[in-house]
């Protein structure tokens, strides 16, 4: 998952050049990961040698199941512009002034899934990052 968020973060940054192919596989590695996927890696006791994750996960499922769900809703997003724009990473997918203003539309809006579509593909990958820190920093525990 890490390797595929830099792959994106890369062509948005202009470090490395846009491949919609790649994009979308990238996309599409973090979604795979995400959801019931992601949350059932974690059913039962989750505390374990070796592990990170927190005990926080069985205490506060649904956020947690909420958090995986959200990361496939922003990965989807960012499949789906990948299709739309095979070859040129092109200002549609670009965030737009006001995006990021009181934390976009979803401070608005209780789900990510009423906004996700429409929004441009920056955006959803920022916010697509904000939820792994926001998992990692509530159910990752750093050092055992
Ligand atoms: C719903 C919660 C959740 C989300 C969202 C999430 N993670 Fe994680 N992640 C975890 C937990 C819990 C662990 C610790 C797992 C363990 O040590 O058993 C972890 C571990 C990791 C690790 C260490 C892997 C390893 O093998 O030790 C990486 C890298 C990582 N996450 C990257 C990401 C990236 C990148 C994203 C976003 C694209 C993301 N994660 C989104 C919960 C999440």
């Amino acid at each position: 998952m890490a390797a595929a968020a830099k792959s994106i973060s890369g062509m948005f940054k202009g470090t490395s050049a846009y491949d919609g192919k790649a994009f979308k596989g990238a996309a599409e590695t973090i979604r795979s990961h995400s959801g019931t996927n992601l949350s059932s890696l974690f059913e039962g006791p989750v505390t374990a040698a070796g592990s990170k994750a927190s005990a926080n996960i069985e205490a506060e499922r649904q956020k947690f199941e909420k958090l995986a769900a959200e990361l496939g809703v922003y990965a989807s997003t960012l499949s789906a512009a990948a299709d739309r724009s095979p070859d040129v990473l092109g200002p549609e997918m670009r965030m737009r002034p006001g995006d990021a203003m009181m934390g976009g539309p979803l401070a608005k809006k209780s789900s990510a899934e009423q906004d996700a579509t429409s929004m441009p593909a920056e955006h959803a990958f920022h916010l697509m990052l904000q939820t792994c820190t926001s998992c990692h920093a509530k159910f990752r525990v750093e050092s055992e």
